[in-house]
């Protein structure tokens, strides 16, 4: 049997493999080795030191995966990386070990676009498979509101153009004084509050494209205002001085409610322009308590994926690959004759390793 399908995703600063049933669609074992404390020094990702992290990561992950899911290399049928977009070192370390390995043993590999892999993270556990939908990728690489026609009919309506939504919770977060990435523990922190004195402005309303940079710097501001040179009370160490935890709270809240309402407001103009059946959500930031609670408050047919499934993981590439060749070949990896298989295997170019929308892996 052969049915299984080995995903390797690494695009930014996650190694991460996943093994899938081909025909159940499911996910027998996963692995991602995180790099947060490797980058965390810098306040951002660097891409040297990621790359070089994949490289460590990769073999070993590969032996303990097998293990995880009590699979033989040889059963393996089907290999799938992801191909862009990303980091370009990181995305050459990891698609050329997939490929590799494939080639190693005459498996046909599929390539896949990363943010596709992310459409689709919301479709596994559920037979919630309604088009056209509207989708929302809010990750700490990408902001975009996609219409999904159907499964590889994708066209993009908007994208932000300076921070992605991540990035804009994740450098509100070094403010406040937390550790790159600091997205996830300022969203925590803002939870503890129900309301916020603070406010910020509506940054780009009325307009299609998105912008978190202007909030940025209203959030800088307001911590600037606030910065203590020594500490007082209960108060914390941020980037030029000191915060008063209450206040730290405040701002967080503030700017959690701040960026949320940003994506509300675009969502809400585009899903205002047609009748959409399903609303799809993915990406790290579609992990955060407060947009998930709006979008449910505003009644719209929401669709999440699980938890770990709305960070960078390689079941989302796995799927993406298992429904990209079911739409092509049918529903069977025994079915593939040897010309298919080929065809497979050397119709993407290692050159090809950053790919834009529209998706054309
Ligand atoms: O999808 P992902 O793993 O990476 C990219 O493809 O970019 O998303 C990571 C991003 C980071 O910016 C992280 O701070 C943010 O998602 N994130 C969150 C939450 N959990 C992760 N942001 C807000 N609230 C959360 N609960
Ligand atoms: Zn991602």
């Amino acid at each position: 049997m052969t049915r299984f399908v080995l995903a390797v995703e690494t695009s930014c600063d996650d190694t991460a493999l996943a093994l899938l049933d081909f025909e159940k669609e499911n996910v027998l074992a996963e692995l991602v080795s995180s790099q947060d404390l490797i980058h965390a020094d810098y306040d951002g990702i660097v891409p040297e030191l990621a790359a070089r992290a994949h490289l460590r990561n990769l073999p070993v992950l590969m032996s303990r995966i097998l293990v995880e899911a009590g699979v033989g290399p040889e059963e393996v049928g089907l290999v799938a990386a992801t191909r862009g977009p990303g980091l370009k070192g990181s995305l050459l370390i990891g698609y050329t070990f997939a490929r590799a390995w494939a080639q190693a043993r005459r498996v046909p590999f599929q390539a896949v676009n990363h943010l596709e892999g992310h459409l689709v993270s919301a479709l596994f556990d559920q037979g919630l498979r309604r088009f056209p939908a509207l989708a929302l990728i809010v990750s700490g690489g990408h902001t975009e509101i996609v219409e999904m026609e159907a499964l590889g009919a994708y066209r993009e309506l908007s994208s932000t153009i300076d921070d992605a939504a991540g990035e804009a919770f994740d450098k509100s977060a070094t403010l406040l004084g937390f550790d790159y990435p600091g997205g996830a523990r300022l969203a925590a922190l803002a939870d503890t509050l129900t309301d916020s004195r603070l406010s910020l402005p509506k940054v780009m309303a009325n307009r299609d494209e998105i912008s978190f940079s202007g909030l940025k710097t209203a959030i800088a501001r307001l911590v600037s205002v606030h910065l203590m040179s020594e500490p007082q009370g209960d108060s914390i160490h941020a980037p030029g001085g000191f915060l008063r935890s209450d206040v730290r709270a405040q701002i967080a809240h503030a700017a959690q409610r701040a960026i949320v309402a940003t994506l509300m407001e675009k969502i809400e103009r585009f899903w205002s322009r047609r009748s959409y059946e399903a609303l799809y959500v993915a990406g790290g930031v579609a992990a955060n308590r407060h947009l998930r609670a709006c979008i449910e408050n505003r009644g719209w047919p929401a669709v999440f994926p699980l938890h770990h499934h709305c960070t960078d993981n390689a079941a989302m590439i796995g799927l993406a690959a298992i429904l990209k060749l079911k739409s092509q070949y049918g529903m069977s990896l025994a079915g593939l004759d040897e010309k298919e298989r080929t065809d497979l295997s050397w119709s993407q170019s290692p050159d090809e390793v950053v790919s834009r929308w529209p998706l054309d892996s």
